[in-house]
């Protein structure tokens, strides 16, 4: 795997007029404003799909649906360091800038925004997008910082790319409600669509994390989905009470010696609130987790539904 450990490293692209086809590779606002400007004099819609690059099936997905969804779909790759609390996590970040523009040409992207570190936080850089006590909750509170970085970075790529819509992996489900949050709060005009996570062949969701995991890792790494899965399906079966849905859940996850909970809980899909009352009352509560399987921390969720 190729990995450029210097974050702030540009990666000097193939310039767009000298490659044949695929995407326009677009490095600052400015450049990625001007081409939204020329796209729309045209009558062309666009569809945004934000990433760190390292694309897989996932990402994939999102961009095949802001196909479907638009006329132009613009792809940003930026390893986003105000959004990682330990800076080992964001050295050891893969990057695979060449494969990923050959992913996105072949899925019919019409322009990569991937601009450097230095460009989107100068010398003498700010401002923060504080999202409120939802950014505090879960994941907020296990990586602190984090969602003030997803939400600062994103609303740059939003205000600079200016897209109709704008894609987000169910599987981040505490990100894609945070950004729900600024794109309403902010009356950025955006429409937000959540993409179901899609997962591999053994219930696994699809993650660039997942590359970091050994062989054995990877089958005790199968707990995670199996327990959110054995939860659900008790809600299936009629089980409302928060407690036995919870234990279900962790119970498989305890049962995996390489495992180790960071948090398992039941919530509101918008507030992140754990549920109230003990009760799952209606549809759509999520039950989210986060395990370390060995060094790698995967998170995960699933909704709770009839
Ligand atoms: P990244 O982890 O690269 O993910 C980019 C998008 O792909 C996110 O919306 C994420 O939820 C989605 N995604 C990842 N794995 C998925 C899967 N298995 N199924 C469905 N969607 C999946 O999330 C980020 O980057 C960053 O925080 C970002 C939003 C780009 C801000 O820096």
């Amino acid at each position: 795997m190729s990995s450029d450990t210097d974050a702030t490293a540009d990666r000097n692209p193939t310039p767009a007029a000298s490659r044949a086809s695929g995407p326009e590779i677009i490095e600052t606002p400015g450049q990625i404003r001007s081409w939204r400007v020329q796209q729309r004099r045209v009558g062309h819609t666009i569809g945004f799909v934000p990433t760190m690059g390292a694309l897989h099936e996932g990402h994939l997905a999102l961009i095949d649906h802001a196909r479907e969804r638009c006329d132009r779909v613009v792809v940003s790759i930026f390893v986003n360091p105000l959004q990682f609390d330990q800076i080992s996590d964001l050295e050891q970040y893969p990057r695979t800038f060449d494969a990923d523009l050959a992913l996105c040409a072949a899925a019919g992207v019409a322009a990569v925004y991937a601009p450097s570190v230095a460009t989107l936080y100068p010398d003498g850089y700010q401002t923060r997008v504080d999202p409120g006590p939802l950014a505090n909750r879960l994941e907020g509170a296990s990586r602190q910082g984090h969602f003030t970085g997803v939400a600062t970075v994103v609303t740059k790529l939003l205000v600079a790319v200016g897209p109709d819509v704008a894609i987000f992996g169910a599987k981040d489900a505490q990100q894609l409600a945070v950004i729900r949050r600024i794109v309403n709060d902010l009356d950025l005009g955006v429409e937000i669509v959540g993409h179901p996570t899609v997962r591999d062949d053994d219930g696994l969701a699809l993650s660039s994390r997942n590359r970091r995991l050994s062989d054995n890792e990877r089958l005790a790494a199968r707990c995670v989905p199996e327990a959110l899965a054995a939860a659900r399906s008790a809600y299936a079966s009629g089980e409302r009470s928060t407690g036995p849905l919870i234990e279900t859940a962790v119970a498989r996850i305890t049962a995996e010696p390489t495992a180790r909970l960071d948090y398992l809980q039941i919530v509101d899909p918008d507030s992140f609130e754990s549920v109230h009352d003990d009760l799952v009352t209606d549809d759509g509560a999520l039950i989210v987790t986060a395990v370390w399987i060995g060094e790698t921390r995967l998170i995960d969720n699933m909704t709770l539904e009839t």
